[in-house]
């Protein structure tokens, strides 16, 4: 059987992560599974249920029963908690805030990192997170670490936000960003750390086509 090919794309908030490995996925023909999607879905249903979300035990009672699913829609992706979609709520500012302390939770991580590997024994992947290239998946073909200024971060998530009808100061979004870079580098269980084997491209001042170009020569070097 031919040998499936897995990459790992790991990095900080909106360092341009979903964007490029949507597109190597599409032209590489493999599965993009979005692990953040994963926990952000988990924290918008926690929330739905008005759970305490620093109640790991709790969270985990609703996890069990919650399915999480990606379909394919295009160039795009639909996510799924049981049969409703939630491919936008999960984007909301609550849930934003709210799903670094559900992601720290270390029974949580167990359950989800399970998942993610069950996902990639089935297909060829491209997944990205925090913890690929470290906890999910060590033994990734290859390993990409993407990084970004907070400044250029915030001025993509700024422009999203605009293109996507939302209105938000430029300083609010920098001082988040900050804030949940903060959280998921210092938490206990699986911190967003750059594997030894990583690749790091800094996309500072790179187009999306630029990164998804350097991703695909190194994939195409193994
Ligand atoms: O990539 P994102 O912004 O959608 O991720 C949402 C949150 O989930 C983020 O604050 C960190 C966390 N996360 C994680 O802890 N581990 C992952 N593999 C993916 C995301």
């Amino acid at each position: 059987m031919e040998k499936m090919l897995s990459i790992a794309v790991d990095g900080p908030a909106s360092s341009g992560k979903s964007t490029v490995s949507k597109k190597v996925a599409k032209d590489l023909g493999l599965i993009y599974i979005d692990t953040g999607a994963m926990y952000r879905t988990l924290t918008y249903e926690a929330l739905k249920r008005k759970a305490d979300i620093e109640n790991e035990e709790e969270l985990l009672r609703i996890l069990e029963d919650l399915s999480i699913r990606f379909e394919r829609n295009g160039s795009d992706q639909k996510v799924y908690a049981n049969e409703t979609e939630v491919t936008e709520v999960i984007r909301n500012a609550d849930v934003t805030n709210s799903v670094s302390i559900v992601s720290a939770h270390p029974k949580i991580r167990e359950v989800m990192v399970e998942r993610q590997r069950e996902m990639a024994q089935k297909q060829g992947v491209i997944m990205d997170g925090r913890d690929i290239g470290t906890v999910v998946l060590p033994k990734a073909d290859v390993k990409i670490f993407l990084i970004a200024s907070v400044e250029e971060r915030a001025m993509r998530r700024f422009k999203e936000n605009q293109s996507r009808g939302i209105t938000t100061s430029l300083e609010d979004l920098t001082r988040e960003i900050e804030e949940r870079d903060y959280k998921d580098s210092n938490r206990e269980v699986a911190p967003l750390k750059q594997a030894s084997d990583a690749h790091l491209i800094d996309t500072t001042g790179l187009s999306i086509p630029e990164v998804v170009e350097k991703i695909k020569e190194i994939a195409f070097s193994k």
